[in-house]
């Protein structure tokens, strides 16, 4: 039986379109810091993109996702990155094996299942991967028996189940899994810049797709919703904390500080505000555009890291599918 961490930071992403800053703030960014003090394992979520997707599109979007996650920083030699197919036995039969430990109406009480269930799908029409989302989401984690798990906000209540999951195991079986943590940083929630709710590929309105052109840049965030003067309303913040992390000038980050200052003293600068917004978020986008280009115009370069991963991966689910099942006594 082993206890131990095989993974210090770990986290995925579902390839199911083109990211979004809100999937760079809530995601990518703390592994980028991390990656200066461990040896984070990053993945990307094939399984979990057919909960809404034809195979044939998820497929295609995976090196893109792998391609997106390099020009935004992460680095090939000190993060590894994975395809969660390559590990499609193991994480199924994990999927299954933790299936055991939870009820049926413990995952229908699952906020994000729960959302989808209410906005979007209704159970008739709902494939049951849906509902297995946040077991396979465990089963990713406990695979790796990963210490820690930076995440956006939407996702920890699926960590608080993996570490629900993983406690009941240990408990019933034998203490095999440590139980994962989020980031030390809060979890963001970046909004999204129309309507209700986050940001999401799905309402692509409200969304910064770090694939947009810097046209369609402007005129989103010309066209984001604000607050009346002097009132500071979710939406605001959120776009406040976009500027703000985003920037990297001390003179783009004053400029934000005055004008939220006059904003809340009453007076009419959020139209100020955005060009700010604009400059900075178009900053950032063309950066990263930039770089990926680069990236992609070699195929096996990306297809080489994936290979490396695959590789750790396929180790630490070798491991840990002995483990279980040596602990749970189970025939082989
Ligand atoms: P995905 O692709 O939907 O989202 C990837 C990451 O982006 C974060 N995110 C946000 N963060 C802040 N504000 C937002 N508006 C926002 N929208 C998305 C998500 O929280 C997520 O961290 N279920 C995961 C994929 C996954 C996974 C895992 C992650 C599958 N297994 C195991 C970690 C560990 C997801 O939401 O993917």
């Amino acid at each position: 039986m082993n206890k131990k961490y095989l993974t210090e930071i770990f986290t995925g992403i579902r390839p199911t379109g083109g990211l979004t800053v809100a999937n760079y703030l809530g995601a990518v960014r703390p592994i980028v810091e991390l990656q200066k003090k461990f040896t984070p394992l990053v993945f990307v979520a094939d399984i979990h993109g057919l909960t809404d997707k034809e195979p044939k599109e998820v497929g295609q979007y995976v090196e893109g996702v792998v391609a997106d996650y390099l020009a935004l920083g992460l680095n090939p030699s000190k993060t590894n990155i994975y395809l969660q197919s390559a590990v499609a036995g193991e994480v199924s039969f994990l999927t299954l094996i933790l299936s055991r430990l939870t009820t049926v109406s413990e995952l229908l009480r699952v906020p994000t299942l729960k959302d989808k269930l209410k906005n979007k799908d209704n159970p008739e029409v709902a494939n049951a991967l849906l509902f297995f989302y946040p077991v396979l989401m465990a089963a990713d984690i406990l695979l790796n028996k990963a210490e820690r798990v930076p995440v956006g906000e939407d996702q920890l209540a699926h960590l608080e189940i993996t570490r629900r999951l993983a406690e009941k195991f240990n408990k019933k079986y034998g203490d095999i899994f440590p139980l994962p943590q989020t980031q030390e940083m809060k979890a963001l929630r970046v909004l999204s810049l129309k309507g209700e709710g986050k940001m999401s590929k799905s309402i692509p309105a409200g969304a910064i797709f770090l694939t947009d052109d810097l046209k369609t840049i402007e005129k989103k965030i010309k066209s984001a919703e604000t607050a009346f003067e002097g009132e500071m309303t979710p939406k605001l913040k959120s776009h406040i904390l976009i500027t703000k992390e985003l920037a990297t000038e001390k003179e783009d980050l004053k400029k934000v500080d005055d004008l939220i200052k006059e904003h809340e003293a009453g007076k009419a600068v959020l139209g100020e505000f955005k060009k700010v917004m604009s400059k900075v978020v178009i900053e950032f986008i063309d950066n990263f555009q930039k770089k990926r280009l680069e990236i992609v115009k070699d195929k096996d370069y990306v297809r080489s890291i994936l290979e490396k991963g695959n590789k750790i991966a396929k180790e630490n689910a070798t491991k840990t599918i002995n483990d279980v099942l040596k602990t749970m006594d189970f025939y082989r």
